[in-house]
C-alpha cells in the first residue's frame, strides 16, 4: 500500500491547487482572486464578489447586471418547499433548518443531478445564490413565529434579506442602508477563505460528483461547529458571561490559561493566521461605526479590554493567538437586531459564494480524484472469533 503520512487535521497536507484565494498567514494577507481584502471590502460590493470567486474575474457592467437579474429571479422559494420549514420545531437551530432546506433543493430542482453538464451548474449556482436568503431569513420567521414574507425583487440581495427577516406582511419595511452596507461588507469579509474545514468538506463530498445542493449542505453542517463558524455564537455567548460576572476580563483570561473546564478565548487564533487577521482589522472599524450608530454597546468595550488583555499577554503572544474574523461579528450582528442563534446563518449566506467556487473549480479540475484519505492503523492485530457463549 505505499508509505503513508500521518497528518491529522491536515495541517501540511494540501488536498488540491486552487486559483480562488491567497492567504499569507505570517503577515496576514487575504486575497479573492488576487484582488486584496481591503479593497473589495471598501469598494465593492457582495454581488460582484460573488461572481469575481466563481467566474474568476471582475465583471463588467453587462455581466454584472445580468447576473445580479438571473439572482433576483430565482429568490422564491417552491410553495412546497416554504410547508417544509413547519416540519421542525419551533426552538429548532436555524443551521440545520437551512442545510437540511438546502439538501432539499435536489428534491424540486432534480435537473441538478447532472453534475458535469455546464448549463445546469449554472443554473443551480443562480439558485443557490437567490435562495439562500429566502430559506436563511423563512428559519428566523420560523423561530419567532411570524408569517413568511415573499421576495421583494426590486430590492437588492442583502436589503431584501433584511425585510424578509425583520419585515411584516402589511407594513412597509425601510431598509436602514447603514445596516445594508455593513452586512454587505460582511458577506465580502466570509466569502472564502480557501481549504477551511467547510469548504474542504464541501470539496471531499463533491469529489464523490454528488450535485451542487448535497454539496453545500454538507459544508453548512461542517460551519455549524463551535471551532468553526459556530464561533460567532459562542463569543457572544462568551462576552454576556463575562459581563453578567461584572465584567472582569482579568478572571476570564486566566480561566482560558488554566485551561479550566476547556475555556478557550473564543474568536481567537487561526489554523492559518498567526499575525492579526485582516479580516478582523476591517471588522473591528465596522463595529465601531455601526455601534456608534444603531446603539452604544457594553459588551463591545469588554471586547474591546478583552482583546488587549490578551494580546499583552505572553500566553497568547507565545502561541501567536490573534482576533479572528468571528471576534467583532457577532457584536454587529447583536446591534443589527439578529437573535444570537442566526449568527453562524449569516456567515454561511456570506461563505456561499465561496463553496460554489470550490466546488465548480474542483469539478473542472483533471487532477481530481475521490477524497479518500488514509490512515495508519492501531487497533489490534489479528484475533480469534470467540462465540457469545464463551465470552
Ligand atoms: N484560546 C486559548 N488557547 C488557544 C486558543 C484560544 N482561542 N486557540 C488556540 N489556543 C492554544 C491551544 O490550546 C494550543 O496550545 P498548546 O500548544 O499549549 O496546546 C495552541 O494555542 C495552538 O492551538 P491549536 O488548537 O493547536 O490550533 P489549531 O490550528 O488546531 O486551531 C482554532 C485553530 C481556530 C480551532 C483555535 O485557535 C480555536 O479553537 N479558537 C477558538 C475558536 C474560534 O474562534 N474559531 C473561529 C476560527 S476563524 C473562523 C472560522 O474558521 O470559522
Amino acid at each position: 500500500t505505499g508509505l503513508v503520512t500521518l497528518d491529522p487535521g491536515f495541517v501540511n497536507t494540501a488536498a488540491c491547487s486552487s486559483q480562488i484565494t491567497y492567504i499569507d498567514g505570517d503577515a496576514g494577507i487575504l486575497r479573492y482572486r488576487g484582488y486584496p481584502i481591503e479593497q473589495l471590502a471598501e469598494q465593492s460590493n457582495f454581488i460582484e464578489v460573488s461572481y469575481l470567486l466563481i467566474y474568476g474575474e471582475l465583471p463588467t457592467r453587462t455581466q454584472l447586471d445580468d447576473f445580479a437579474q438571473k439572482i433576483s429571479r430565482h429568490t422564491l422559494l417552491h410553495e412546497d418547499l416554504k410547508r417544509f420549514f413547519d416540519g421542525f420545531p419551533r426552538d429548532a437551530h436555524p443551521m440545520p433548518v437551512l442545510s437540511s432546506a438546502v439538501s432539499a433543493l435536489s428534491t424540486f430542482y432534480q435537473d441538478s443531478l447532472t453534475p458535469f453538464d455546464d448549463s445546469q451548474v449554472d443554473l443551480s449556482t443562480i439558485r443557490l445564490l437567490a435562495k439562500l436568503p429566502t430559506i436563511a431569513a423563512y428559519a428566523y420567521k420560523k423561530s419567532v413565529g411570524q408569517p413568511f414574507l415573499y421576495p421583494d425583487n426590486s430590492l437588492g440581495l442583502v436589503e431584501n434579506f433584511l425585510r424578509m427577516t425583520f419585515g411584516f406582511p402589511a407594513e412597509p419595511y425601510h431598509v436602514d442602508p447603514v445596516m445594508a452596507k455593513a452586512l454587505d461588507q460582511l458577506f465580502i469579509l466570509h466569502a472564502d477563505h480557501e481549504q477551511n474545514c467547510s469548504t474542504s468538506t464541501v470539496r471531499l463530498v463533491g469529489s464523490s460528483q454528488a450535485n451542487l445542493f448535497a454539496s453545500i449542505s454538507a459544508g453548512i453542517n461542517a460551519l455549524f461547529g463551535p471551532l468553526h463558524g459556530g464561533a460567532n455564537q459562542a463569543v457572544l455567548e462568551m462576552l454576556e458571561g463575562i459581563e453578567r460576572d461584572g465584567g472582569d476580563v482579568d478572571t476570564f483570561v486566566r480561566k482560558v490559561k488554566n485551561r479550566e473546564a476547556g475555556v478557550k478565548l473564543m474568536g481567537f487564533g487561526h489554523r492559518v493566521y498567526k499575525n492579526y487577521d485582516p479580516r478582523a482589522a476591517i471588522i473591528k472599524k465596522t463595529a465601531d461605526e455601526v455601534l456608534g450608530k444603531l446603539g452604544d454597546d457594553q459588551l463591545l468595550e469588554i471586547a474591546k479590554r478583552l482583546e488587549e488583555r490578551a494580546l499583552g499577554d505572553d500566553y497568547f503572544i507565545e502561541r501567536k493567538l490573534y482576533p479572528n474574523v468571528d471576534f467583532y461579528t457577532g457584536l454587529i450582528y447583536r446591534a443589527m437586531g439578529f437573535p444570537t442563534r442566526m449568527f453562524t446563518v449569516l456567515f454561511a449566506i456570506g461563505r456561499l459564494p465561496g463553496w460554489i467556487a470550490h466546488w465548480r473549480e474542483m469539478m473542472k479540475d483533471p487532477a481530481t480524484k475521490i477524497g479518500r484519505p488514509r490512515q495508519v492503523y492501531v487497533g489490534p492485530g489479528e484475533r480469534t472469533y470467540v462465540p457469545v457463549t464463551e465470552r
